[in-house]
């Protein structure tokens, strides 16, 4: 065992050294995905798989910190997730509220603003009362900031939105003209922040889950089989080396190792017409 975390330590630091530092993502966002199977792989009720999770949780966002990233933007509950059977739910409920009292105070000493993302209306009063403590408590804390999805759908979101800029424009606080991407963006629940360079999703289902619609037009999608409950700094590493060696285009082009070549093909053309 001792080995082992060795080992495991080892590979930390050999993965680190790959890291570039100039290209770390500043917001990073997860769909912690597969706690279920994991538990159900092991003989165990699916319940157990969400605990694990939790603490794959806790070290990533320690792995977070220590790379330099600023922001982690997990899935923990979405709007479709009241379909599961009522007491997985009701496990999953208690589960965050058992886990945010437990961890506030560290959140707090460890300088992280936590903030809740979602539909919070139908979750009970004692997890809302929480939540608007810790939201409060956290707020001036600018190390790292952790954002929980619960509630979350990126479709209702993005209505949410509309609806607040018609009722702004009806009542002529704005104007149906001052309606670009930049004042939509404001009245999403992620409040005009920087959209995530980096999505990861775990448990190998290449689908969005309706998470982040807007926010994910143009970031970096890396999908690994791993059940989150096994996930690790280690595989982390991995994502943020994978995500460092993309060609980030943003609908323009790689750079030309051949510009001459170009031009002179297009100056053809002109000639010829
Ligand atoms: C992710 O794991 C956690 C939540 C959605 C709450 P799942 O519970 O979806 O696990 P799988 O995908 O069924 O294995
Ligand atoms: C997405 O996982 C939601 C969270 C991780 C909280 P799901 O397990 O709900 O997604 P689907 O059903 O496989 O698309
Ligand atoms: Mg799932």
């Amino acid at each position: 065992m001792r080995f082992n975390n060795l080992q495991t330590k080892k590979n930390n630091i050999n993965l680190s050294n790959e890291l570039d530092k100039e290209r770390i993502p500043e917001h990073i966002a997860i769909i912690m995905d597969g706690n279920g199977r994991w538990a159900t792989k092991k003989g165990l009720p699916r319940s157990f798989g969400h605990n694990k999770g939790v603490s794959v949780l806790k070290e990533i966002i320690k792995a977070s910190k220590n790379i330099d990233c600023k922001v982690l933007t997990v899935y923990a509950f979405s709007t479709e997730n009241w379909i599961r059977p009522s007491k997985e739910v009701d496990f999953l409920i208690n589960l965050f509220e058992k886990v945010l009292k437990k961890e506030i105070s560290e959140i707090h000493q460890e300088s992280i603003k936590i903030k809740f993302i979602g539909d919070l209306s139908p979750l009970p009063n004692s997890l809302k009362l929480l939540i608007k403590s810790s939201e409060a408590l956290t707020n001036n804390n600018k190390k790292f900031t952790l954002n929980i999805c619960v509630n979350y759908g990126g479709r209702q979101e993005i209505v949410k939105a509309a609806k607040e800029i018609a009722i702004k424009s009806s009542s002529g606080k704005i104007k149906p003209s001052d309606i670009d991407e930049q004042l939509f963006n404001s009245e999403l629940l992620t409040n005009g922040s920087k959209d995530p360079e980096l999505l990861i999703r775990t448990s190998g289902e290449k689908r969005i889950s309706n998470f982040l619609l807007w926010q994910l037009a143009y970031s970096e999608i890396y999908i690994t089989d791993v059940l989150w409950p096994d996930f690790t700094e280690i595989e982390f590493l991995k994502a943020i080396i994978d995500y460092q060696s993309r060609n980030r285009r943003f609908g323009g082009i790689e750079s030309l190792s051949n510009e001459s070549f170009e031009d002179s093909y297009y100056s053809s053309l002109s000639k010829n017409d």
